[in-house]
């Protein structure tokens, strides 16, 4: 590539769970998006944190590798790095954290720390058509659910989030119960296609407000299995597509009817959805069927960019590197989110 020194060229590095990512943006633009998945996870039913660390060793490397390739950068010609300084699993975060920090170093250009939650909702902003300011995020994720006012790149409030577990951990512990392989959402979401989803229903949990809470879904599937297994050890097998379509529609239905109240309280019509359950089919379906009938402005992120990637990273990066929010080395990675 051809660049000159007012060219914006970012490696963003993303390594907060179990997938080890690189991007290239140039001004703004996406150049090449590489994501490694560790499959070494699988046979344990979910991520085993010391051993997504040493994947990410093993990983990063290559990956940044092909990223500058595949967009055809020097590390030469890069104007900065930017990396997930937090939250995430805090031996992963130290992979990518160091990585970058060295090639900073040793390259002597900025570092850019990024929040992993912030960068799912830029994500937005990696090709348009993007919301404009304030707009609403519903963020659901592995570890996160929360509802957003977004008032700019740089700033954004929390207006209500999960008390207990997450969307996609939702997601997950049903599929472990209904003995589906991790990672359980998106296996869900194929079974859920041929199921019923009327033919199971599940207590909503009464939080008030713009909070949420699955811990009591959660526990009602578990009983409910246990009792029905008691009469017929064959039950979740013959139902498990309309279990499937069933949990699914619990989930999703909860979600939009507190985004619902969220549009009602604020006013806001911009919406957007962000995170990997945003990778949901019934979500995206139901979310744009919902705006279509409030009349909201509603945006989905493209596939590739709602579960984790660099891509996300690299956006927050750019939109940092032209305010000049640079971090100093001695910056640590955070494993919680203090919001
Ligand atoms: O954003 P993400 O990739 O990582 C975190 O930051 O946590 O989200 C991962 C979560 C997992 O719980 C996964 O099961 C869920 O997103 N997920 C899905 C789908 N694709 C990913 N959940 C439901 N349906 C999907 N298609
Ligand atoms: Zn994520």
């Amino acid at each position: 590539m051809n660049s000159t020194k007012e060219d914006i060229v970012l490696l963003a590095i993303e390594s907060s769970c179990d997938d080890t990512a690189a991007a290239i943006m140039v001004n703004g633009k996406i150049r090449s998006n590489r994501v490694a998945t560790q499959q070494v996870h699988e046979e344990f039913g979910g991520v085993v944190p010391e051993m997504a660390s040493r994947k990410h060793q093993l990983n990063i490397i290559p990956v940044v590798d092909i990223a500058l390739k595949e967009a055809g950068v020097t590390k030469d010609q890069l104007s900065a790095v930017a990396y997930t300084q937090g939250p995430g699993l805090l031996g992963s975060l130290l992979v990518g954290a160091s990585f970058a920090k060295s090639l900073a170093i040793g390259l002597n250009i900025p570092l850019i720390g990024v929040d992993h939650l912030h960068a799912h909702v830029m994500a937005h902003f990696i090709d348009a058509p993007s919301p404009t300011f304030p707009f609403l995020c519903l963020l659901v994720s592995g570890g996160h659910t929360q509802i957003l006012r977004v008032n700019s790149p740089v700033s954004s409030v929390v207006l209500g989030q999960t008390l207990d577990d997450a969307a996609g951990e939702a997601f997950d512990k049903a599929a472990k119960m209904m003995d589906i392989p991790y990672p359980g959402g998106p296996q869900i979401d194929i079974l859920a296609k041929e199921g019923d989803k009327n033919k199971f229903t599940f207590p909503r949990s009464k939080v008030s407000g713009l909070d949420y809470s699955f811990s009591g879904f959660k526990t009602s599937l578990l009983y409910y299995l246990r009792d029905q297994l008691k009469e017929n050890a064959q039950f979740i097998d013959l139902n498990k597509k309309d279990l499937c379509a069933s949990v699914q529609n619990h989930i999703v239905s909860y979600l939009l009817d507190k985004l619902m109240a969220a549009v009602d309280e604020t006013g806001i019509r911009e919406v957007c959805i962000a995170g990997g359950v945003s990778a949901n089919s019934q979500l995206r379906k139901d979310f744009e069927m919902l705006g279509k009938s409030q009349k909201w402005s509603t945006y989905i992120p493209e596939f590739q960019y709602c579960t984790d990637n660099a891509a996300m990273i690299a956006m927050v990066g750019h939109f940092y590197f032209i305010e000049k929010k640079f971090q100093q080395q001695h910056v640590a990675p955070y494993a919680r989110s203090n919001s």
